[in-house]
């Protein structure tokens, strides 16, 4: 592999190239795409979570004044195709296609997709619709009645197996055993979920945020029975991603043929609380790990259990273990992930999918460990630090684990720090400090792209990946400036087109290390087409394509462009692994009389390869920190288990952090070199910061105050017991 000489614009601290736009409000969202002689819909959703329709009453909806059609299973059926879920090797979120037939899986379902001249004529025809349901008894989570393992060996489970744990575990001179739990999380980003469908004849546009535009694209053509080259996907700014616009939801197809139906465009804007449940979801998780060690600290034994909900129909599998199960240097390790199944819509990608539940356990029962063996956390992990991973045996392409450890440290003042829980208050607080650790694989996708060199040194790249609010365009910009030796300002992206040379999926922390390595071979042979010292008299525009190692053999951009997922994880490569690794560290005030756990202050050092930008990383970092506080503390979403439905599926119940909640956050960058992973050396951080700070809270938590607590989120209830503070 050839690593790309860096000349100087590449690690720069630029602002944002679209900050402008986007502060101003010219960058254009899904939803404002301006469309001729539009029509509105809304949704009706289920009340009930398993069983069928029975009828529809829609004697008031029908005076409605502006209503132009009620789409029911009556109207659609099999006239659209399901699709295959992504896992699968498809394009969608979920199998389970509403307006299929009277079936009902899930509470929330669309029943119905009303469409009228204004949003507010449509809103009020779908209150006005009556459903009657033919409604059977619900199982709603793991443990409920009627929740169902998947059978061994099925989709999704995972399994990891080294030396002999049970052994190990029942010889070890120090042990632990705890369980652990985390809630399901609902996507709110921050622009709602959206569609926009016009027809011009056979060809079908659509504007709709979303994290793979050629996948919508493949997805909705091959659910309508259409050509994909008769539909075009354009999505140029999202308002968060976060996996919640990953895979394409069932509601769009629906949008395209009421469009086709009507003759007209038609827009869609999902509410929130339909939201919850016409998008994917993080699932809720049980845990349970044990670990032994010699009085020394020495890891000897490691066993991570996980139980994942997923729906009836569809397999989903985190594969949760593939990541702490290399974090540790220990010769016996087991490790499985168990699928259950219940009557809920099929859960999803959330930032970090496998490693927010899994790493909370994980690195939760580590500080019960160090507690155990009377040992600072941060030794304990210095002790079992390894530069090989223990799963397979090959070494880490680099890891700089300690040298967060020691950065965020000495931030934070850890040498400082009592070791004793509940023996540091200042006034009424107990003051806690935690610590975790983050890691996330390094992962990349192919990539092809067009760079087309001007003769007045302007500069265009054009690549199908997207801008999920990461810095895509400035970094992207940032690689062709760098690469041609021309000024940034010169370089223009084209990003976010079903019809711009593929790119993958945005996802997975993928996009950078994707992305900039194909925009930077495209540059690459520019560079030897356009000969040094003459002048050129016309553009020169090369089209480049780049297929990672341990992606299919020459069939990498193929694939991606027929918008298949296709993305090499950080443990599937032949001669080593490729993770990055961060430093979490937090501290928590608990106050002794109200139990109210406030959060002033958390210190990250992470280290993630060659950094393209240090202003739009720390930006992606700092992100996660927060909303990993929000993890921990805030959020989550009930569930009624009668009912198998979602009780706070709204803003004003469904917590999350405001200013006020989030003190100061330290944002340290590492400095890396890592010559495997790709030509740039670029491992990725877009998910990086959220891992671990759900654990590091629960650790400092236990700190202030002495008291444990393995199940997410962790309120000010929790610390009670009758009327007094634990502790
Ligand atoms: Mo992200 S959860 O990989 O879209």
């Amino acid at each position: 592999m050839k690593f790309f000489e860096v000349k100087g614009t590449i690690g720069q601290t630029v602002p944002r190239v679209d900050a402008r736009a986007k502060v101003t409000g010219t960058a254009p969202y899904g939803d404002d795409h301006p469309v001729a002689n539009p029509t509105y819909a809304s949704l009706v959703t289920s009340s009930i979570a398993l069983g069928t329709v029975k009828s529809f009453d829609d004697t008031t909806a029908r005076t409605i004044p502006g209503l132009l059609k009620i789409f029911t299973h009556h109207d659609i059926g099999h006239r659209i195709r399901p699709g295959k879920t992504m896992l699968k090797r498809g394009h969608m979120a979920t199998s389970i296609a509403p307006l299929r037939s009277r079936k009902i899986h899930f509470s929330g379902q669309i029943v119905a997709v009303v469409v009228a001249e204004t949003k507010e004529a449509s809103r009020a025809a779908a209150q006005a619709l009556k459903v009657e349901y033919e409604a059977v008894i619900p199982s709603a989570t793991i443990g409920s009645p009627g929740a169902k393992l998947t059978k061994p060996g099925a989709m999704g489970d995972t399994e990891i197996k080294v030396g002999n744990f049970e052994k190990a575990f029942l010889n070890a001179e120090v042990k632990i055993e705890a369980e652990y739990e985390t809630p399901p999380q609902h996507h709110n980003p921050l622009e709602l979920f959206q569609t926009t469908c016009a027809w011009n004849g056979d060809e079908l546009t659509v504007w709709e945020s979303t994290q793979s535009v050629r996948g919508s694209q493949h997805g909705l053509a091959a659910q309508l029975g259409i050509k994909p080259k008769n539909v075009r996907v354009i999505s140029p700014f999202i308002g968060g991603a976060f996996g919640s616009r990953g895979e394409l939801a069932q509601s769009t197809a629906l949008i395209a043929f009421a469009a086709k139906k009507l003759g007209r465009p038609v827009k869609l804007v999902i509410s929130r609380r339909e939201g919850f449940t016409n998008r994917t979801f993080r699932a809720e998780t049980k845990h349970r790990v044990r670990l032994g060690a010699t009085r020394e600290g020495k890891l000897q034994a490691l066993n991570h259990e996980g139980w994942e909900l997923t729906s009836r129909a569809d397999p989903f599998a985190l594969a949760g273990i593939e990541s702490g199960t290399r974090l540790y240097a220990c010769e016996n390790i087991e490790a499985k992930v168990h699928n259950v199944t219940a009557d809920r819509q099929t859960p999803g990608f959330m930032r970090a999918p496998p490693e927010i539940p899994y790493l909370f356990a994980l690195e939760s029962a580590i500080d019960e460990l160090a507690y155990a063996l009377g040992m600072d956390p941060v030794e304990l992990r210095r002790r079992n630090d390894t530069m090989i991973d223990p799963v397979k045996g090959l070494p880490f392409s680099s890891r700089s684990l300690l040298k967060c450890y020691d950065e965020a440290a000495a931030a934070f003042g850890w040498a400082k720090r009592n070791p004793k829980p509940c023996a540091t208050r200042e006034g009424d607080w107990f003051i806690g400090w935690g610590c975790a650790t983050a890691m996330y694989p390094a992962q990349i996708a192919p990539a092809t792209c067009r760079v087309t060199l001007y003769p007045n040194e302007k500069v265009l790249v054009e690549t199908g990946s997207h801008e999920i609010g990461t810095g895509a365009y400035t970094i992207i910009a940032q690689t062709a400036a760098d690469q041609l030796g021309v000024p940034l300002a010169n370089v223009k992206v084209s990003l976010g087109d079903s019809r711009l040379p593929a790119a993958a999926l945005s996802a997975g922390s993928s996009s950078a290390a994707s992305v900039c390595t194909v925009v930077a071979k495209a540059c690459l042979k520019i560079r030897a087409k356009a000969k040094a010292g003459t002048v050129l008299k016309k553009p020169i525009a090369v089209l480049a394509k780049n297929n990672p190692e341990g992606a299919p053999r020459f069939l990498g951009p193929f694939l991606i462009g027929r918008g298949l997922a296709v993305i090499v994880p950080g443990h599937s490569h032949k001669k080593h692994v490729q993770y990055a690794f961060g430093a979490q560290f937090v501290e928590v005030r608990v106050h002794r009389n109200t139990g109210e756990i406030r959060v002033p202050r958390a210190v990250g050092a992470y280290a993630a390869g060659r950094i393209m930008n240090p202003r739009t990383a720390k930006s992606q970092l700092m992100g996660g920190q927060i909303w990993g506080i929000s993890s921990a503390l805030l959020e989550g979403t009930e569930i009624d288990v009668k009912l198998a439905r979602y009780m706070n599926a709204d803003l004003s119940e469904y917590l999350m952090p405001v200013n006020a909640d989030i003190g100061e956050i330290t944002t340290l960058l590492v400095p890396e070199e890592d010559k495997l992973v790709n030509p740039l050396g670029i491992k990725g951080l877009g998910e990086l910061g959220i891992v671990g700070m759900n654990a590091a809270i629960a650790n400092a938590i236990f700190h202030a105050t002495g008291v444990r607590r393995r199940k997410l989120p962790i309120r000010v209830g929790d610390l009670f017991s009758g009327e007094n503070l634990v502790g």
